[in-house]
């Protein structure tokens, strides 16, 4: 990040904060010194992982957000920028997964998961950009995309086509923030399979766990074609993050950094 260089304590919001890849990649950017807004719906746990950030050394503070309420958004940015006049970094990983049959899904599966994956990206999104103007028009914004917005997973045709939806998404407001003037870089991360309770969540996954016998076996079973035949631990996703945050990233924009372990090579 920027501070490591320029003695800037980074301003940064990670989004799905409680859990997964969120609360990994806000734990790490506590550890690289920067003042971390965790935000989830889930209040108690989302102030689980600011307590650890304190702990470590690190300053983290807890907001509840529900990323498909846009005056969560706007409470958030506000009460942001009246505790630290700036916002350097979003990553927007609050996200869930589906998993039906086209011909079973009811719309309201359908628009839930295109709500909380797109609509929350889009309005993270845009008032990121809107604070960062106000600030001075830099900074970086990381959106969790997915390997399944790259490829196509049967079953699963919600989550690909909002994941997908992420990416071009992602790449067009990339370009509009140049045109515009701005020095601020959107991108997204591609990962495939991340050990995170969103997959221990699922009906298939523990019939997985019965089958081979624990829940390391049904990730082992996933991840058989994989990098050294495992899923990814969150904080190697968290990693990929902290890369698109910092000045070592500072031309990269419109971009998506696939973290798959070769899945979708
Ligand atoms: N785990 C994987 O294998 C994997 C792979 C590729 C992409 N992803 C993406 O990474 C992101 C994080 O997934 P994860 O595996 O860490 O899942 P997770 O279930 O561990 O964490 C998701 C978090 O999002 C929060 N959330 C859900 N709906 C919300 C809402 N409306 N408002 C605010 N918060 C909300 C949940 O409370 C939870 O804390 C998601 O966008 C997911 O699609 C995950």
């Amino acid at each position: 990040m920027r501070q490591a260089t320029e003695g800037i304590q980074q301003s940064v919001l990670v989004t799905g904060a409680a859990s997964g890849i969120g609360q990994a990649t806000a734990l790490a950017f506590g550890q690289a010194g920067a003042l971390v807004w965790c935000a989830d719906l889930r209040l108690e746990k989302v102030e689980e992982t600011a307590r650890h950030i304190a702990t470590s050394g690190g300053t983290g503070h807890a907001i509840q957000l529900d990323v498909t309420a846009e005056t969560d958004w706007e409470k958030a940015v506000e009460a942001i920028f009246q505790a630290s006049g700036r916002l350097d970094v979003l990553v927007n990983s609050a996200g869930i997964s589906h998993a039906a049959p086209i011909a079973e899904m009811p719309l309201e599966d359908w628009r839930r998961v295109l709500a909380i994956n797109l609509d929350g990206t889009f309005l993270g999104t845009k008032h990121a950009v809107r604070a960062m103007r106000q600030a001075g028009g830099s900074g970086a914004i990381i959106n969790i995309s997915s390997a399944s917005g790259l490829k196509a997973a049967p079953g699963a045709s919600a989550y690909c086509a909002s994941k997908a939806a992420v990416i071009m998404f992602s790449q067009a407001v990339a370009k509009e923030c140049i045109a515009h003037g701005d020095r601020i870089r959107v991108n997204c991360i591609c990962p495939a399979g991340v050990k995170t309770p969103m997959w221990e969540s699922m009906p298939f996954f523990q019939e997985l766990v019965t089958q081979s016998g624990s829940v390391a076996g049904a990730y082992a079973m996933l991840a058989k074609d994989a990098l050294e035949g495992r899923f990814a631990e969150a904080a190697e996703i968290a990693q990929a993050a902290l890369y698109l945050a910092s000045d070592a990233a500072k031309y990269v924009t419109g971009t998506e950094l696939v973290v798959d372990g070769g899945f979708t090579a």
